[in-house]
């Protein structure tokens, strides 16, 4: 140290090592550096009480503001948990027929109802709510109802399901067998005659007159069908079993008929509406209006 002097060139002190005449100069560091670096101290010492720094056995110190990410999130869950309930509050306010006047509402339902169908319909349905004729299970994206497809009708349904027994207020209706009705040939002239409401086969005169007698008092004169008795129209190209004669005949000798479980009390009101409005957005929703001026319908008279 004894070797210190002042460096007369740059008039700096030297810092007293040598070698071989080169001497090291003990510069000053700059002011604004300094202070920055004392400043950072400062932040540091800040930082490490506000927040979580310090890992200690099982978690980090917390820190004064009680800041944590985990926190952070929750924070962020329970603001869209609140908004999820404010649509939930919404829909269970609103009558079923009046959605479609609050489109925004109305999409809300849409989209919960997609996330409900995925859960609870698809084993029948299918993923594009597509239906089996084998089974029986009714495409919901086309324009034909058996029950009604205004979003009224399709959440009655939904509520009191198809055929459950106990349930007075289930869609209900049963297609006698005719099995040993006909002889082989009244069965093909009636098979006839059902294939030729929908232009699928000559018109049969006795067919015609078979069918008059039993069969139009449920799918009425023409084939147009009945909602209030689930029965199907037989004169358009949308066949709930088949359009096969084989098909045709295994209905009329030995019907078989759906069922669907009532959702109500296995899924909450407002689950049940948004699922329908889901199956109302599919593609064949009918205007609530429409059907109730219809009176041959009979989806008006329903709860
Ligand atoms: C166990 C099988 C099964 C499940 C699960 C099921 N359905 Fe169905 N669904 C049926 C059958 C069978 C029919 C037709 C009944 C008939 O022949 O009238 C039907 C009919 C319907 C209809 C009436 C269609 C019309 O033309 O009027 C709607 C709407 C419907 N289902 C929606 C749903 C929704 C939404 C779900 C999920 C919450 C669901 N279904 C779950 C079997 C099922
Ligand atoms: C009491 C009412 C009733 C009577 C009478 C009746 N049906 Fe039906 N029929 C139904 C119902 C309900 C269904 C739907 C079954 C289901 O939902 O699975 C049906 C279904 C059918 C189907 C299947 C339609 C399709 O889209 O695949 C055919 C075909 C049919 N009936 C023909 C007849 C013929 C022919 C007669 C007369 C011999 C007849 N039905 C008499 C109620 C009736």
């Amino acid at each position: 140290m004894a070797n210190k002097r002042i460096d007369e060139p740059t008039g700096t002190e030297t810092v007293g090592h040598e070698w071989d005449g080169i001497e090291e100069l003990n510069t000053p560091l700059p002011r604004w550096w300094l202070w920055t670096f004392y400043l950072t101290i400062i932040f540091a010492i800040g930082y490490v009480i506000a927040y979580p720094a310090w890992p200690m056995i099982d978690r980090a110190t917390v820190g004064v503001l009680n800041w944590s990410s985990r926190g952070e999130l929750a924070k962020d869950m329970s603001a869209a948990d609140q908004a999820r309930a404010t649509v939930r509050e919404q829909l269970a306010r609103i009558p079923i027929e009046r959605l479609p006047e609050e489109s925004g509402l109305m999409q809300q339902a849409v989209s919960g109802g997609a996330a409900a169908f995925r859960v609870n319909c698809v084993q029948c349905h299918g993923s594009g709510a597509a239906g089996s004729q084998e089974l029986g299970y009714p495409n919901l994206n086309d324009d034909d109802w058996l029950w009604g497809g205004d979003l009224k009708a399709i959440e009655y349904t939904l509520v009191h399901g198809i055929r459950q027994a106990g349930n007075d207020e289930t869609r209900m209706s049963v297609m006698p067998p005719f099995e040993g009705a006909f002889d082989t040939a009244q069965l093909d002239a009636l098979v006839d005659h059902v294939l030729s409401l929908s232009g699928k086969a000559e018109t049969n005169a006795t067919g015609a007159g078979i069918y008059a007698d039993n069969c139009a008092a449920c799918h009425g004169p023409a084939g147009e069908g009945d909602r209030a008795q689930g029965a199907p129209t037989l004169n358009d190209a949308i066949w709930l079993r088949g359009s096969s004669r084989e098909a045709i005949k295994r209905q009329i000798l030995q019907p078989r008929m759906g069922m669907m479980p009532q959702w109500e009390g296995r899924l909450d009101p407002v689950t049940i509406k948004m699922l329908a409005a889901y199956v109302h957005s599919l593609g064949g929703g009918e205007d609530f209006v429409e059907v109730a001026e219809n009176p041959e319908a009979d989806v008006d008279e329903q709860p």
